[in-house]
């Protein structure tokens, strides 16, 4: 596998490699410092990023490589020139690329042109670097079974969403999203590769429209903003209202297990989505989650660079 484009991409034992390496990323950063060595990584974004780019900097960095920062209107990209002779220059110039943006066919088009490896940093879509910080948190504070235990979403059907039934089905996990009917609800394509995932690896995967059926009995309780980066301003208020009953707050955390866990991709808006006792709180996971995205990010680096992952066949 030369880029990972889509969580989708990822094998299970990708997933295993790529969680066994952050690890060791995060008891020592400057493990592979000449991975990079000489080495420059493109990290391009046509929307904001706090941790993103940070993670991408900051891993770039510790591999001993130079990361070049490019913003939408820096490129001629911005001016008409094509994605295909984009990823032609800068195959030449970088050894590997992070591209943040909103159409998930960009992106794809991107990883065909290019001859280095390419990272998707969040599309309207999909989001694999999240994932593979959230699943490595996952881990850490539960161990690495599944048996059992239910991972679920709540709120907007959005990239998070796809991205966590899909990594979920992956993981051979029972997962389930819980948002409102209709518009808001994960595309319906993610749900159908989802639930092809999951006829080969034993998971569960489940879209309800019920918060309170979706974390009874859940380990996890995980949810996202509201308004993500490019929705429209003009369906704010009906979205806030019909996400309302998604809301992570204390009665809903209380339905989960007695060791449940909040989770947040971050950034996060405090009594929209989730309650501030609950995202401040004693269950709240989000630092790990946050922290985990450099070690992620620089274990996908170096296995990519590496030749080291090979797809889902
Ligand atoms: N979670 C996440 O991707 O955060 P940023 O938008 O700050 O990069
Ligand atoms: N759904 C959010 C995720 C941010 C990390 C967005 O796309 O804005």
């Amino acid at each position: 596998m030369k880029d990972l484009l889509r969580t989708e991409h990822l094998s299970r034992g990708d997933v295993d490699t790529i969680l066994t390496t952050a690890r060791e990323f995060a008891s020592n950063p400057l493990k592979a410092i000449q991975t990079l060595a000489g080495k420059s990584v493109a990290i391009y974004m046509t929307k904001p990023s706090t941790r993103t780019r940070l993670a991408s900097e900051t891993a770039v960095a510790h591999l001993g490589g130079h990361p070049i920062f490019l913003r939408s209107d820096d490129l001629q990209l911005g001016r008409g020139e094509t994605i295909a002779d984009t990823a032609r220059i800068i195959s030449g110039f970088a050894d590997a690329m992070i591209i943040r943006t909103f159409k998930q066919s960009d992106v794809d088009e991107l990883g065909r042109f290019a001859t280095i490896p390419v990272i998707n940093g969040l599309t309207d879509e999909d989001h694999p670097t999240q994932l593979l910080a959230d699943w490595t948190t996952i881990f850490e504070h539960f161990g690495a079974s599944v048996a059992g235990r239910k991972f679920a979403y709540f709120g907007d059907g959005n990239n998070m969403a796809n991205s966590w039934l899909i990594m979920g089905a992956i993981m051979g996990a029972h997962v389930v999203v819980a948002t409102p009917e209709g518009r808001f609800a994960p595309d319906l394509s993610a749900i159908e590769r989802a639930e092809a995932i999951a006829k080969t690896t034993g998971a569960k995967v489940e879209v309800v429209h019920d918060a309170k059926e979706a974390a009874r009995g859940a380990s996890v309780l995980y949810t996202d903003v509201w308004m993500s980066m490019g929705d429209p301003e003009s369906e704010r208020s009906e979205k806030i209202k019909a996400l309302s009953r998604f809301k992570v707050d204390d009665s809903l955390m209380q339905l989960g297990t007695a060791d449940a866990v909040f989770m947040h991709c971050l950034p996060a808006h405090r009594e929209e989505e989730v309650s501030t006792s609950v995202i401040d709180g004693a269950r709240s996971l989000i630092w790990r989650q946050a922290f985990h995205r450099r070690t992620t990010i620089q274990s996908i680096l170096f296995h990519l660079l590496r030749g080291e992952l090979s797809g889902r066949q």
